[in-house]
């Protein structure tokens, strides 16, 4: 009985969480930002992109695209208060459809959130989905299934759940991006992440046995 419970619950966290294909002594990594606050696009692209081409075996990143926005009931229809606007609202709702369809495989979803963040840096007003084409397009990535997905209910939906878990936060976020290292938040781990070296602590974090090379370098 215990052993099928297990095996119930093995296969169910499969097919529920992340298809299998994490692994339990990775270093688990919940960004929660928003894709035009500057602070989010620094992290992206100075420490969470180039320390996952590094240690990305150890790493299980799970992006959320939310952080201090606002969504509230209005009659049907639910409306979205983004923190840096609606161009921001977009930019979220197309990296949330990109971590759908790309079935959160970060191998794939980070190098094309990173080049988006990469257009966006030092701009004011950046052309969001045109970005995102482009990005799509220099990454091999078929962009039809997140187009349609980011012009419909379904990003929006999306996007609204990204605002329930960042809700759920606790302790709540008070900074954007807002770095949850497995499972809880510390000041520490995140002034590290975000001005530190972020390489060696996840190599601190890891659990593993054999922690791979560029850990050591
Ligand atoms: C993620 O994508 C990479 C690159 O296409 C692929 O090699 C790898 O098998 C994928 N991982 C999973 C778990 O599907
Ligand atoms: C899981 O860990 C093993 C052993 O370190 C490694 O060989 C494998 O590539 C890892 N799988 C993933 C999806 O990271
Ligand atoms: C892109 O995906 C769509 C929908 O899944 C599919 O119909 C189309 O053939 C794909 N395009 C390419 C170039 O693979």
């Amino acid at each position: 009985m215990k052993y099928l419970l297990a095996f119930v619950s093995f296969l169910y966290y499969c097919q529920n969480v992340i298809k299998c294909q994490q692994n339990a002594t990775n270093v688990k990594i919940d960004v929660y930002y928003e894709t035009l606050c500057p602070d989010s696009i620094q992290f992206i692209r100075q420490k969470l992109y180039p320390t996952f081409g590094k240690i990305g075996e150890i790493m299980d990143i799970n992006l959320i695209p939310y952080g201090k926005a606002e969504h509230t009931q209005y009659r049907e229809d639910v409306e979205i208060y983004c923190h840096h606007g609606s161009k921001e609202c977009e930019g979220n709702t197309i990296q949330s459809c990109a971590i759908k369809y790309l079935d959160n495989n970060m191998t794939i979803v980070l190098p094309f959130v990173n080049c988006m963040e990469n257009r966006f840096y030092g701009r004011y007003r950046p052309h969001i989905s045109t970005i995102a084409n482009e990005c799509a397009i220099t990454h091999g990535i078929n962009y039809t299934q997140i187009q349609s997905c980011s012009a419909s209910l379904e990003g929006k939906r999306l996007h609204i759940k990204n605002g329930e878990r960042t809700q759920r936060l606790s302790p709540k976020l008070t900074f954007v991006p807002w770095v949850v290292i497995n499972d809880a938040f510390t000041e520490t781990d995140q002034n590290v992440a975000l001005y530190g070296d972020f390489k060696t602590l996840v190599c601190d974090k890891y659990q593993g046995k054999t922690p791979p090379n560029s850990c050591n370098s």
